[in-house]
């Protein structure tokens, strides 16, 4: 039986007519259940030579809003307000088989090179001096990925030599000649990239990239101890060598790494939209195991030192649909049209969940990059010569990164459960909050397939007394999408049912829906 008829009246504005009986949770808030303080490196994205992420999407010289430099200031400015953070630059399976030295240096001079993991040609027209121009204008850190899969140790103290040192050596000139005077100062560096897949160039048992992991990293800390490093553990909490993998590199490169890397795609198969819609419960498990798996590994070594985790790429990918694709793709082609997803509400209800995930691992998962930023598995997409634009993950990932401040802290959930097949018993509503002295963030989705859920949120301890915004994306239709000739199709609307009295919030989240709600 049903309470109330859940309805968009307009598309500013969520109302309910009353009729029956909703499902309902109930949430508690308790400002001392803190988590950590908010890393704002959750907030990272990323940016690989592949397909259209970097040349037709933040560079195209030629285009009516690039700058002197070629890059796109339309995407420039998409990207400020997505609110992303880090940076991890150039790639992906790209690096493993990348020349750092082919990239910097006068234009002309650089050569053309195939890139076996995308199967296309790159121009190195854009490298790393170019990139961190752009990254000025974006506000962003960079995070740089060495490639240890073909190359080795001496390329990459190369880089870092290049990269951060002031000046007077050979390399920290090359730079200055090149045009940036000013050490880069790149903090954050991987090493390599899912070395434990098949698909990678060079890929590597865990024994042999232990070993090469621990040699690299310990030769770049004797050039500056105050890196932060990143070792590569698994590409996915699926693939059979996960859990030994993080053992044994860990075991190897352990008093020389800061991080371990966790990557993770999903997506909606054979219909199974209940499962896709919890996909957060196999992110959650993955980080409890590789955080598990670092202690132990600490634990055996009697280590002080904690090892955290920089979940550096994230995001829904139909990765079926570009498997297919790719084995018809037998021509060298430049910057071609590769893995461009054009994402759904039910995605960006998905990707807004994820995201609350790593918000309350803030503890241990201290770094995250959603792959990727432009085109590529992207939050914004490009037209050559035309507009930019916003897909729907594009939401929840701006509006988290602009709301949620301070400290986060770990909800309490009452709320119904449902079965799935994918991920057992799933509950139907799944939250987190921030805190800071002025404001609270309560993040939410709603995984109801069909109906809206009645939610209470007592937040007496948390001393709000103003609901300055609530805002919610969703759609009658789960799988509307944004598309160059609709690009406003889907975006967030005011939820009117928000109301706070006496301390408890009471919302109506539609079904299949992700809600922000901002506290004074
Ligand atoms: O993000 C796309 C690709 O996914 C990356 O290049 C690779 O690291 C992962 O398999």
């Amino acid at each position: 039986m049903h309470l109330k008829k859940y309805s968009v009246t307009s598309r500013t504005t969520i109302s309910y007519e009353r009729t029956s009986a909703l499902p309902s949770a109930h949430i508690e808030l308790d400002a001392r259940a803190v988590i950590a303080p908010l890393r704002r490196r959750i907030f990272g994205s990323f940016v690989e030579h592949l397909g259209r992420c970097v040349y037709d999407g933040i560079y195209e010289p030629g285009h009516p809003s690039a700058n002197e430099d070629g890059f796109r200031l339309d995407v420039v400015e998409l990207v400020k307000e997505l609110g992303s953070t880090t940076i991890r630059y150039p790639g992906g399976n790209f690096v493993s088989g990348f020349r750092w030295e082919d990239s910097v240096g006068p234009r002309e001079k650089r050569p053309v090179r195939r890139d076996l993991a995308w199967h296309s040609l790159e121009t190195n027209q854009v490298g790393l001096d170019e990139f961190a121009k752009w990254l000025k204008l974006t506000d962003s850190e960079l995070m740089l990925a060495v490639n240890v899969a073909t190359r080795g140790i001496l390329p990459a103290l190369d880089l870092l030599e290049y990269a951060n040192h002031p000046g007077g050596t050979a390399l920290s000139d090359l730079r200055i000649a090149n045009g940036a005077r000013e050490p880069h100062d790149v903090r954050m560096w991987c090493l390599g990239n899912e070395m434990d897949g098949s698909w990678q160039t060079g890929f590597m048992t865990a024994e042999d990239y232990g070993k090469i992991a621990a040699r690299t990293a310990a030769a770049m800390k004797m050039a500056d101890k105050d890196l932060e490093l990143v070792v590569c553990g698994s590409s996915g909490s699926a693939i059979s060598t996960f859990g030994d993998w993080e053992r044994t590199v860990l075991e190897h490169s352990y008093d020389y790494v800061d991080y371990i890397s966790c990557h993770a795609y999903y997506q909606e198969l054979e219909g199974d939209l209940g499962s896709f819609l919890a996909s957060a419960i196999d992110m959650d498990y993955f980080i409890d195991t590789v955080v598990a798996t670092a202690d132990h590994v600490g634990y055996k070594k009697r280590s002080s030192k904690k090892i955290n985790v920089s979940f550096d790429e994230w995001n829904v990918w139909y990765l079926t649909e570009h498997k297919k694709a790719e084995e018809t793709n037998d021509e060298w082609r430049y910057a071609p049209r590769q893995l461009e997803d054009v994402y759904t509400v039910a995605d960006a209800v998905v990707v807004g969940n994820l995201l609350m995930t790593l918000l309350k691992h803030s503890d241990r998962v201290t770094s995250a990059s959603l792959a990727q930023l432009v085109n590529v598995i992207a939050p914004i997409m490009t037209e050559p010569g035309g507009p930019a634009w916003r897909q729907t993950t594009f939401y929840p990932f701006s509006i988290t990164s602009r709301l949620a401040s301070g400290e986060v802290i770990r909800p309490i959930i009452h709320a119904p459960e449902y079965d799935t097949a994918q991920h057992g018993q799933a509950s139907l509503v799944d939250a987190v909050a921030t805190v800071d002295e002025q404001r609270a963030a309560v993040f939410l989705v709603n995984r109801h397939l069909t109906e809206p859920t009645h939610v209470t949120i007592d937040l007496r301890s948390l001393g709000c007394s103003r609901v300055a915004e609530a805002v919610t994306l969703s759609d009658s239709d789960v799988h509307a999408k944004n598309t160059i000739d609709d690009q406003n199709r889907v975006t967030p609307i005011a939820n009117a049912s928000a109301v706070l009295a006496e301390g408890v919030l009471t919302i109506e989240l539609p079904p299949v829906s992700w809600s922000a709600i901002a506290l004074d």
